[in-house]
């Protein structure tokens, strides 16, 4: 069947596109697992099944109350495990690329260590170490997921080096710097939120009525240093954004990229207010933990597209891409 060698190409162009779509149905399989394990701790249904890694002792219990989120996360962390076992083997099988098979075998990796830190998580009790780099490895792993996707797709393949302004602080790098500081955001985040502080400050935009709270008891600090990483990031987003838009109006995948980066801003900042605004009720919370995810997730999107564009290397023509698609062609198997 594979003996064609005229064919191959071709076969080889729609074996990467069928991986490409099937590393965005994990993507979005994921990001629908950070909503529902969202929900877990929103509900606080986090020790509704207190047993792992069956739940009551059986494969299915019965969905009432905290069971039905605690174990339905359960049963959508299964598929999304399934997903990327798939996603692994399925890369080893027709990719040449070291990074982009690194990436496929990272994933896999890291969500053998979700799995168990989840399972510490309930066994253990909810230790806040714990649950929060629970928090911080389903973010990572969602990062590798997406990145997968960026680098098994039509326009990372194709995408051809552009000049830079030869500013010292280019788009590559303050794309980088506000992809940390999301990251770094979202850190704080889960601490607050498995500590309970989520409304140890009251009131929003101030607090207690003041610009800087008059008291730092460690769950005021944590939350306060929520506000102000908010404000970091919004300022790092805006930077990003703005740059895109005066000099890279003409790349319509960094262009519209940003235009979503931009706009997940203000629905984080508006869910972040609504969050205590309406004392933590369930929907907002848990849309403003997806919401996170989104804006980091598109953060390291243009992130990657802006190093692919721009970086150093590639402008010298070191990175030959019709090479580097032929190598990719030639592991396909006949
Ligand atoms: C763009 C900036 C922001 C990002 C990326 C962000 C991200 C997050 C994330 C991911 C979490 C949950 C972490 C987890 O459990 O895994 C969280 C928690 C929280 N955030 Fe934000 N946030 C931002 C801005 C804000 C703002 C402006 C507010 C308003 C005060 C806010 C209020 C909260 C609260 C109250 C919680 C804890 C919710 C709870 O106790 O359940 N956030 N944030």
């Amino acid at each position: 069947m594979w003996s064609n060698r005229a064919n191959e190409p071709s076969r080889t162009a729609d074996s990467l596109e069928a991986l490409h779509r099937f590393a965005l149905l994990t993507a979005c399989a994921t990001f629908a697992l950070i909503f529902v394990g969202g929900l877990v701790t929103s509900t606080g249904s986090a020790l509704a099944v207190p047993d792992w890694p069956l739940s009551f002792g059986r494969f299915f219990p019965k969905m009432v109350g905290g069971v039905l989120y605690e174990h339905g996360h359960r049963m959508v962390a299964a598929l999304v495990t399934l997903l990327t076992l798939g996603l692994m083997v399925w890369t080893l099988r027709v990719e040449s690329r070291r990074y982009a098979r690194l990436i496929a075998v990272g994933a896999f990796c890291l969500i053998v260590i979700q799995a168990v830190l989840g399972g510490l998580t309930v066994l253990l009790k909810l230790p806040l170490a714990i649950a929060v780099a629970h928090a911080a490895c389903a973010q990572a792993f969602f990062c590798l997921v997406v990145a997968f996707c960026v680098v098994t797709s039509q326009y990372w393949q194709k995408a051809r080096a552009i000049a830079t302004q030869g500013s010292p602080f280019s788009l590559p790098k303050l794309a980088l710097l506000t992809t940390i500081f999301v990251y770094a955001q979202i850190l704080i985040g889960a601490v607050m939120r498995h500590m309970g502080a989520g409304l140890a400050i009251p009131d929003f935009p101030l607090s207690f009525g003041h610009i800087v709270p008059p008291v730092f008891p460690t769950p005021v600090a944590i939350n306060f240093a929520h506000r102000v990483g908010a404000l970091l990031v919004a300022t790092l987003v805006t930077l990003t954004v703005v740059r895109v838009l005066r000099f890279h109006r003409d790349q319509p995948e960094l262009f519209r990229i940003s235009l979503l980066l931009g706009g997940l801003l203000v629905v984080q900042l508006g869910l972040g207010a609504t969050t205590v605004w309406s004392m933590r009720a369930v929907i907002p919370t848990t849309a403003h933990v997806a919401v996170g995810a989104a804006l980091l997730a598109t953060s390291l999107v243009l992130t990657m597209r802006a190093f692919r564009l721009m970086s150093p290397v590639r402008l010298q023509g070191a990175v030959p891409l019709q090479a580097q698609m032929q190598r990719v062609q030639g592991r396909v198997r006949a």
